[in-house]
């Protein structure tokens, strides 16, 4: 078993470059399965979810060829593809569900795990569901399996989503590209990564109008071509390391993800007393371009107010990484998480390390301290674990985070970053006191 170890306190200062969004890598990964032959996508990050996602796609008789330090994946799609994807997969990786839409439309069958539990709330897959029978498959559970069929093909539908779901917005679109006839999806979500799939499946000859908005159109046509394609950056991470600037009196230059892609994001930070610089297009490390911006983080932040929503709202996934910067700030700060119920397991492992922070059904409350003080925290999942080690920042002493295996599930070269960056941390073993061989 792994930790990581950090001492503390250290400042953030330096450059980072990020490679592509994990939640849009893997639909695009997915999204290949709609046109048989080759089709290549690049600026893909070096994950354990990706690589999930390279074995699905093995399972499914794909042939794979993935080059992690590149950060190309390489996907052969058979005429005929498998149409199961197991529990032990979907398990490891729910994102793993974003096949169910390509694999009804193309195979006019699909059965996938049911992907049970989470970590940050019960995440329902209804809206999926009746996504798809909209488009005239029928869905059933059995033995734990989703399974969905349309032997005579998807046909085209209006469909109103409840709530903007990232998941559903993506396999009706997907579904939709190769089913008869014109598909509307009102109430649609805006994630740039959303954006990212659609301008792929554009790209392989689907007709969609209205990418990036709530009324998303798509006209049906027979068959996809493979293309290759460039994933959009990860904003989540790229937000990552701006609060841990903003967080530990630091400085640090981002590039690889623009502030376009970060509303509702720089004017939190800069309300935390950080400045926030658009530094426009610049050259990344690997001689590419991108837009990039630069955090100064002030001596001590001041405490903020933050309600998670859908894009371009205040992202959810960024929630922990709020609750550690009011933890150290100036003042009492309010996180209000409008998207998933039980996303609070991190606000007990951050208060091991003396942070103030009382919850109140979807509101937690934190008071300010002037220093937290290292401990022994775990990951409950992947941004609760990015925003311990980001809190340990600003602890004195010795901070060991457990459950890293989370963590490494979306952040890639985390520890290398980090330590390129000024922080004194290390992956170290640790013997689990569980296992007694
Ligand atoms: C995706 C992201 C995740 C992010 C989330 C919200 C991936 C792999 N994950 O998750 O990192 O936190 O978007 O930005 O891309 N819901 C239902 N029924 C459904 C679908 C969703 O009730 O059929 C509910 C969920 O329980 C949740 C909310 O809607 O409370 C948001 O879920 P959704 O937008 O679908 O998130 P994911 O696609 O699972």
């Amino acid at each position: 078993m792994d930790v990581f170890r950090m001492t503390g306190p250290s400042r953030l200062t330096g450059t980072v470059d990020i490679r592509g969004a994990k939640n849009s890598v893997l639909k695009l990964m997915a999204a290949s399965l709609l046109a048989v032959g080759r089709t290549t996508i690049t600026n893909v990050p070096a994950i354990l979810d990706v690589r999930i996602m390279v074995e699905l796609l093995v399972r499914l008789g794909c042939v794979v060829d993935y080059d992690a330090e590149a950060g190309v994946v390489s996907i052969d799609v058979p005429a005929a593809v498998g149409i199961q994807a197991d529990y032990e997969l979907v398990r490891a990786m729910r994102a793993s569900i974003s096949v169910l839409g390509p694999l009804t439309a193309r195979m006019k069958s699909a059965h996938v795990a049911l992907p049970g539990g989470d970590a940050i709330g019960s995440r329902g897959l209804d809206m999926h569901q009746a996504g798809l029978e909209a488009l005239g498959a029928t869905v059933h559970l059995d033995h734990g399996y989703f399974v969905a069929d349309a032997p005579e093909g998807l046909r085209g539908t209006d469909i109103a989503l409840e709530f903007p779901s990232v998941g559903a917005t993506e396999n009706l679109v997907m579904a939709a590209t190769l089913a008869r006839g014109t598909t509307t999806i009102s109430n649609a979500a805006k994630e740039p990564e959303i954006v990212d799939i659609c301008t792929m499946l554009v790209e392989m000859g689907a007709r969609i109008d209205g990418i990036g908005t709530a009324d998303i159109t798509v006209t049906g046509i027979d068959e996809l071509h493979p293309v290759r394609h460039r994933t959009v950056g990860d904003r989540i991470v790229a937000g990552t390391y701006a609060f841990g600037a903003a967080l530990s009196g630091g400085d640090v230059t981002v590039r690889g993800v623009g502030l376009d892609l970060m509303p509702n994001i720089a004017n939190k930070l800069t309300a935390s007393g950080a400045s926030v610089d658009d530094l426009g297009e610049v050259e990344l490390g690997d001689g590419t371009v991108g837009r990039g911006f630069r955090v100064i983080g002030p001596e001590r932040p001041r405490s903020i107010r933050v309600a998670t929503m859908p894009f371009p709202g205040f992202p959810t996934d960024l929630q922990p990484f709020v609750i550690a910067l009011n933890s150290v700030s100036d003042g009492v700060g309010l996180l209000s998480e409008n998207l998933f119920e039980a996303r609070w397991r991190f606000v007990q492992e951050i208060a091991r390390l003396g942070a103030k922070v009382r919850v109140d059904g979807n509101h937690a409350l934190i008071s300010g301290v002037e220093a937290l003080s290292g401990a022994e925290v775990e990951a409950s999942d992947i941004r609760a674990g990015a925003g311990l080690v980001m809190a340990g920042l600003r602890a004195s002493g010795v901070t060991e985070v457990s459950g890293i295996d989370h963590i490494e599930r979306g952040y890639e070269n985390f520890v290398t970053n980090l330590r390129s960056l000024g922080a004194n941390i290390e992956r170290v073993a640790k013997r689990d006191i569980l296992s007694f061989e």
